[in-house]
This record gives structure tokens, C-alpha cells and sequence, in this order.
């Protein structure tokens, strides 16, 4: 049943706003739902703000859109319901985390679809282009929060040729150990090759601290990113000799843009060649519908810095040139998502997910999909060309 009563979703159909007005807070992976309240003590500081536990309860929101759309068919993951599970589980009454896990509006789970479809594609392209020639690859996964998208590539390619990093705040990376702690299938993929009596339990030194996970394919890393300056020392487990995509889906928005600049300058710097990213995240702050939704996020106490400082493609781009992620002639575009709707999607695909349920609004998903947009980069590196040319294919509306 769609949450139609629910009135942190969001929207509520029956709301006689314009177009412009009906959806800008409803996101593709931002929700700011729950209002929250007080400090909550923590192990890395004393103190979290109320900001910060807005910023980490989107978390929830972005699963439990992903969730909505997997349940509608839109997406396969085997992994997700054991993720959602082990937040139910986990989450405190006064949360409501399993009162976020309830339907959502055909425009949400589409695009929850495409967002994931697009991002998916990158990685794959990567991993095509680049595993030929090196022996193994690394990921980067910034804010990785409830994402599966790791395990997902562990078990359609193994362990041996992927080392993957997530990094988000430590509350957020305790419930995830704790997660793979009670879920034998999520065990079973970060410690392929021993028994499940030889698995680390959360009391032994295997695990420690209880919101690290370590091994040689996989790392969870418990890291505020505002704490990250450009001359930072690489985190546990991160190679530098790799080809080395980062990906940030809805976390560096969060971050103020002199922060964000310290984390993309330490990537930048200690990747000096093979490095790539691709980073999700919403644009035109400066028109109205995107005004509308910065208002409206901020009545929920949260604010996306870099909406205003990036508002288009163009910028968002231009970001991540100044920041050298094109190096030795490498390439730097974006497209919105609609465009990578209509552009990267096949047809097969698009008739597929359009039985899936009934949407009357598709002006509306229009205005809202040219709000969210990925812009992505790559240096050349001398040996993972394949790789600028694997990227060349996506079709742009924005390029250096
Ligand atoms: C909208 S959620 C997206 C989660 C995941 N990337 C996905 O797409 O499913 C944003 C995530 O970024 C994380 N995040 C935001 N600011 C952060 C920071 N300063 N340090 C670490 N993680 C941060 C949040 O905790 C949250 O898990």
C-alpha cells in the first residue's frame, strides 16, 4: 500500500500544488522524512548534531526507496531484503525506520530504477574496460550507507579481481557490520572461504571496532568525510597502484563545497593515474522548481550546498575538472536523468518497467528527473585507456 498518509513522504497525491510545487522534496534518493531530534551520543564523538542525524536517516529513505522499487519489480538484488531486515531489526521504536519501508509512488520507484540502471552500467563498463588489463580494480564507495551494490559484485564476479570500499558514519557503518553479523548469505560473500565457525564474531579481535569490517576484498570503513583534508593519509586497504573508481550517490551534496574539495583533492592526489568517479546527486538550484525543493528541504532542516554552488551540468562538470579527475586527457560529462533515461535505457527495458505500474504523471517525472543528474570523470592513466574509451560511449549533455 503506497504510504499515502504518511506526511514525511514527502508528497501526498491529493495535494492540489502546481507541478512545479508537487515533488521537488520527494527525491530520488534525498529525504530528509524523519524530523530529528536532540544529540545521540556516539563512539567516534561525543555528540551527534541534529543535522547530522538528519543526514544519516537518508540513509533509510534511500534504502526503503530502493526497496519500493525492488518490490514492484523493478529491480532484482538479492541482498536487499537481508539489508532491510537487519534495519528493521537494529533501528530503535522511536525511529520509525520500519514504517519507511512501505510503498512509494511510481515516479520514486522509476526513479530509484534509473538511478541504480545508470550507475550499474558505469561500474560494468569499468570493470570491462579495466580488468582485462590489470589484475584487480578497487571501488570507492562514498556515504555507502545501506547500499548492496558491493555484494552484489562479489557474487557475480568473486572476490579475487574487486577490492571494494564503503565509507559512511560510524552509527551508520555499526548497523551494517551488525547486519552482515546476523545474515549467514552477507557472511558467506566478505569471508568466501572460511567456515561459518571460523567467521569473526563481534566480540573477537576479527572484527574490531564493531563498526570496521576488514578483509582483503572488502572494506567498511567508519569515516566522517568532513574530517578528510587533501594531504589525509589513504584509508586501511586502499591501493593506489589500482584502477580505482569512487562513486558518490547522494553523499558529497551533503558535504559543504570546501569539504567536498578537500575529499576530491585526496583522491585525486594519491590516485595519479586509472582514477574515475561518478557522482549522483540533484541540480538546477537556481530555477524554480529546484528553489522549491531547497525551501523545502530546508523546512526539514537540510541543506544541499552543492545545489547552489552547482546547479547545472556544466558545473558539475567543471567540478570535477578542477579537481583534476581529467588528467593526461581524460574526460569529464554528465546527463540528467532524464536524458539517461531516454538515452541509456534500452527499449526492452523501458516497455518493461512501464507495465510495471500505472504512471499519469509524466510531466511531472520529466521536470523531476532534469533535477537529478551524474556527472562522472576519468583520468587517462597510461595503461586504462580502454577505460576513457569505454566512458566516451555515454552520450552527454555536458562534456570538457
Ligand atoms: C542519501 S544516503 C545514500 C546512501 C547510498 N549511497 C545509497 O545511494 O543508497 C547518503 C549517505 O551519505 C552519508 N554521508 C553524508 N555525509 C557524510 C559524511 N560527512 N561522512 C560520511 N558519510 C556521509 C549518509 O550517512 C548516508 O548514508
Amino acid at each position: 500500500m503506497a504510504d499515502r498518509q504518511n506526511p514525511e513522504q514527502g508528497f501526498r497525491p491529493n495535494d492540489t500544488f502546481p507541478v512545479s510545487q508537487r515533488t521537488p522534496h520527494s527525491t530520488l534518493g534525498l529525504h530528509a522524512n524523519r524530523p530529528a531530534t536532540g544529540l545521540l551520543a556516539s563512539r567516534r564523538g561525543p555528540l551527534v548534531s541534529r543535522q547530522d542525524r538528519i543526514i544519516q536517516s537518508t540513509d533509510i529513505d534511500a534504502l526503503s526507496s530502493k526497496y519500493s522499487a525492488f518490490l514492484k519489480g523493478y529491480l532484482q538484488d538479492p541482498y536487499l531484503e537481508a539489508i532491510v531486515n537487519g534495519q528493521k531489526h537494529l533501528s530503535r521504536p522511536r525511529d520509525h525506520v520500519a514504517s519507511s519501508f512501505v510503498a512509494k509512488f511510481p515516479i520514486i520507484n522509476i526513479g530509484s530504477y534509473i538511478r541504480n540502471y545508470a550507475l550499474n552500467l558505469i561500474v560494468d563498463d569499468m570493470l570491462a574496460a579495466v580488468l582485462p588489463k590489470s589484475p584487480k580494480c578497487q571501488i570507492i564507495s562514498l556515504g555507502a550507507g545501506s547500499d548492496t551494490r558491493a555484494f552484489n559484485l562479489f557474487a557475480q564476479h568473486g572476490t579475487d579481481d574487486i577490492i571494494y570500499h564503503e565509507i559512511d558514519f560510524s552509527i551508520t557503518t555499526a548497523k551494517k557490520v551488525a547486519t552482515v553479523m546476523i545474515t549467514p548469505n552477507l557472511q558467506k560473500i566478505i569471508w568466501p572461504s572460511l567456515a561459518q565457525n571460523e567467521i569473526p564474531t563481534l566480540s573477537s579481535s576479527g572484527i574490531e571496532p564493531n563498526d570496521e569490517i576488514h578483509t582483503p576484498h572488502y572494506h567498511l570503513h567508519a569515516r566522517d568525510l568532513r574530517d578528510i583534508t587533501s594531504s589525509s593519509d589513504l584509508l586501511q586497504g586502499m591501493d593506489p597502484t589500482l584502477p580505482t573508481l569512487v562513486i558518490s550517490e547522494c553523499c558529497l551534496c551533503y558535504l559543504q563545497p570546501d569539504k567536498t574539495d578537500h575529499v576530491l583533492d585526496w583522491l585525486s592526489s594519491h590516485f595519479t593515474s586509472g582514477l574515475g568517479i561518478a557522482v549522483y546527486e540533484p541540480i538546477g538550484g537556481n530555477d524554480s522548481f529546484g528553489k522549491v525543493m531547497i525551501e523545502n528541504l530546508a523546512s526539514r532542516g537540510i541543506s544541499l550546498p552543492s545545489l547552489k554552488k552547482f546547479p547545472t551540468l556544466e558545473s558539475q562538470v567543471q567540478r570535477l575538472v578542477d579537481r583534476k579527475f581529467t588528467l593526461n586527457d581524460g574526460l569529464a560529462a554528465a546527463n540528467d536523468i532524464w536524458s539517461i533515461y531516454e538515452d541509456w535505457i534500452p527499449e526492452t527495458e523501458k516497455i518493461r518497467i512501464s507495465k510495471l505500474e500505472v504512471l499519469d504523471e509524466l510531466e511531472e517525472l520529466r521536470i523531476l528527473f532534469q533535477h537529478y543528474c551524474i556527472s562522472w570523470a576519468v583520468t587517462d592513466g597510461t595503461s586504462d585507456s580502454a577505460w576513457v574509451k569505454a566512458f566516451s560511449k555515454f552520450s552527454y549533455r555536458a562534456r570538457n
